[in-house]
């Protein structure tokens, strides 16, 4: 069972990662496996000006020897580089410093305010903190660490923005040229769409504003069998939708044509099934699963972001020292974070993925589960 931990703050010296359950002998380096998801994470047009001072780097600290797991937990961590400019205000220790960079008035549509009621704290720094998006960096750590598992075992991933704040940015998939992707500053195929919604993010930029998109996890080759529809909480579908929901600002999740099927009929939903020396469909709209479980169609996995709730023209709220009336504090911010959180979304998928490959084919070593899964597809052929 792959088990995932972090631990860390947003201004604080280091995320830890901690990834328990890694197969042993997988090939594991972090500057090639990691790090260019991290830079990933950090990319596209309308972030901050954090995501200029950043360049995240994993460092392995335990799990891995002469570029192979052993089979221990796996821990990383990852240096915040702006750290030096909030030593004595992030401090682990009790010193005389006067309070700086405290934060009281509560920002709509952040924990702010209720994390501060939950935890008792009336600085909302000690809350934002844990909460903010530098948490995502971790994920993406961990979820480099397993979509290594699945890229070992032929699992091809690939994350897109296919909606940009209302303007619909999905010419297709093209497996055969993802760092289009990379090279995109819009995590997207579709350049025709590309002027217009960077004059979206420019305009809500000048405004104070913010926007959200729709962003799409893809995984292709996906074997047959993963998940199960024997448990509610073995089916593929809801493991992924909670991996997804659990990110920062997503508030819906959809598998393949997911809401719009809700307004289909029956027969424009559902893939018909035929046999040419192998099981095939000619349709995927299930999105690679059915009853919880992969059908070995890609599997793809949308999710909607809101808009970013730190608007430089803030929204009203309360000072929660005074409870007066006042503006929400402003923390630097992103105008809009779509394209890393496309990032985030195919790692956190791949965590979950990986732990249903485990589940299925041993969790020992990389090589049991390659021998179990090339006979299991010796079955299939079978069947
Ligand atoms: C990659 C990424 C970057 C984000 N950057 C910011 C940001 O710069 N400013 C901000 O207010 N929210 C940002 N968010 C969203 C907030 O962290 C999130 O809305 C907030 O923690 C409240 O959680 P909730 O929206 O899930 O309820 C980002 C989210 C992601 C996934």
């Amino acid at each position: 069972m792959l088990r995932f931990f972090s631990a860390g703050e947003s201004h604080g010296p280091l995320l830890t990662v901690l990834l328990d359950g890694m197969p042993a002998g997988l090939e594991l380096i972090a500057s090639r496996d990691i790090d260019p998801w991290l830079k990933r994470r950090q990319g596209g047009y309308g972030r901050g000006r954090r995501m200029v001072i950043e360049s995240d780097q994993a460092r392995i600290v335990a799990g891995v020897r002469k570029g192979y797991t052993s089979g221990a937990p796996v821990s990383l961590e990852i240096e915040n580089r702006d750290w030096r400019n909030w030593q004595k205000i992030m401090s682990a220790e009790p010193n005389n410093e006067p309070i700086k960079k405290e934060l009281t008035k509560a920002r709509p549509g952040h924990v702010d305010l209720a994390g501060g009621i939950k935890y008792g704290h009336k600085d909302l720094r000690n809350v934002l903190e844990r909460a903010s998006a530098r948490e995502t960096a971790s994920r993406v750590a961990a979820g480099a660490m397993a979509y290594r598992i699945l890229e070992t075992v032929g699992i091809k991933g690939a994350a897109r923005v296919v909606n940009f704040a209302g303007i619909p940015c999905d010419s297709g998939m093209d497996w055969d040229n993802l760092k289009k992707l990379d090279k995109s500053p819009l995590r997207s195929f579709d350049k025709k769409a590309e002027a217009k919604i960077i004059e979206k993010i420019d305009l809500a930029k000048k405004n104070g504003d913010t926007l959200g998109g729709i962003i799409e996890a893809r995984f292709s080759n996906v074997p047959i069998g993963l998940g199960s529809h024997t448990q509610w909480d073995r089916k593929l579908d809801g493991r992924l939708a909670q991996a997804a929901m659990s990110i920062q600002a997503i508030k819906a999740v959809e598998i393949g044509d997911g809401w719009q099927g809700a307004v289909n009929l029956g027969s424009e939903v559902h893939d018909a099934i035929y046999y040419d020396d192998q099981y095939y469909r000619k349709t995927n709209r299930s999105g690679g699963l059915e009853g919880g479980v992969t059908n070995g169609s890609e599997l793809v996995i949308r999710a909607a972001m809101k808009p970013i709730a730190t608007l430089m023209k803030p929204l009203e709220t309360v000072d929660v020292k005074t409870r007066q009336k006042a503006d929400a504090a402003r923390e630097r911010s992103d105008t809009t974070a779509v394209p890393a959180a496309s990032i985030v979304l195919l790692m956190m998928s791949s965590i979950i993925l990986a732990d249903a490959l485990l589940e299925k084919f041993g969790s020992d070593t990389i090589r049991e589960i390659e021998t179990n899964l090339a006979n299991y597809k010796n079955y299939i052929k079978e069947y």
